[in-house]
């Protein structure tokens, strides 16, 4: 068997890329939302704080315009590969739109919460929320009008970060895709996947700030990209 690894279990991570040519705004691109909005005023819990219509406001609009907004080719073959793959697969993404559970994934984790939930303060309990928060209405759980976005904030901790260093550990392959690797602990999980012997690779439409950690790295729209890769591991 040599050297050569039998390549069964896959952790995929993704980030705003794969969403970008469904048409939902990257961060730190130009023209992002990074450079229209100040990260401590909307996405922490002091700007929460200081100005809640503020940051409500900008999650509602979030909010509705995910709605009208589809799953690309990248997110598919994502969906596909989760169907076909016979070993392990664990999506991780950084994203809080809801495109990849609608193309179909389900072994999914959002370690950056979801735009679709709401969020007590009060009771801790979680909603399916579609609507505006902006009008203060009461949660569903405890009537107590305290929901905020389910979004983790600068600041504060990432979901189920133990089932994904788990996978992480187990994976043979980690594969990126569409984030520009600026933002930890996500941004660091190159390092850790290497660290557990597997391959490392990213597809993403320019070098990542971690690039020189993969294995290999192939430049170019998440839309063409994924469904090459996928095709290519399903052969
Ligand atoms: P970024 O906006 O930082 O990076 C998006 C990456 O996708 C960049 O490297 C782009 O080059 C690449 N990209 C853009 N269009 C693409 C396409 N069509 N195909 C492939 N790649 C493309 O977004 P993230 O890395 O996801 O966190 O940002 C990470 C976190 O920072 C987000 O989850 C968010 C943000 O602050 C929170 O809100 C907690």
């Amino acid at each position: 068997m040599g050297d050569m690894r039998a390549l069964r279990n896959i952790v995929v991570l993704t980030g705003a890329g794969v969403s970008a040519e469904s048409g939902i705004d990257t961060f730190r691109s130009a023209g992002g939302l990074w450079e229209q909005h100040r990260v401590e005023d909307v996405a922490t819990p002091e700007g929460f704080a200081r100005d809640p219509d503020l940051v409500l406001r900008f999650y509602d609009m979030r909010r509705a315009a995910i709605q009208t907004r589809q799953p690309n080719a990248a997110h598919l073959a994502l969906a596909r590969l989760e169907a076909e793959w016979p070993g392990e697969l664990l999506l991780v993404t950084q994203n809080v739109d809801d495109l990849h559970e609608r193309a179909g994934s389900r072994r999914l984790i959002h370690m950056h919460g979801e735009h679709l939930n709401a969020w007590c303060s009060a009771c801790d309990a979680r909603h399916g929320w579609t609507g505006p928060l902006i009008d203060r209405p009461p949660c569903p759980a405890c009537g107590v009008p305290a929901l905020r976005p389910d979004v983790v904030w600068f600041g504060e901790m990432p979901y189920r970060m133990d089932e994904i260093y788990a996978a992480i550990a187990r994976a043979d392959l980690f594969v990126s895709i569409g984030t520009s690797g600026a933002v930890y602990p996500a941004a660091g999980f190159v390092h850790t996947a290497r660290e557990a012997g597997a391959r490392c690779l990213e597809l993403n439409l320019e070098r990542s700030q971690g690039s020189g950690w993969f294995h290999e790295s192939r430049l170019g729209p998440a839309s063409e990209l994924v469904p090459a890769w996928v095709e290519e591991l399903l052969r």
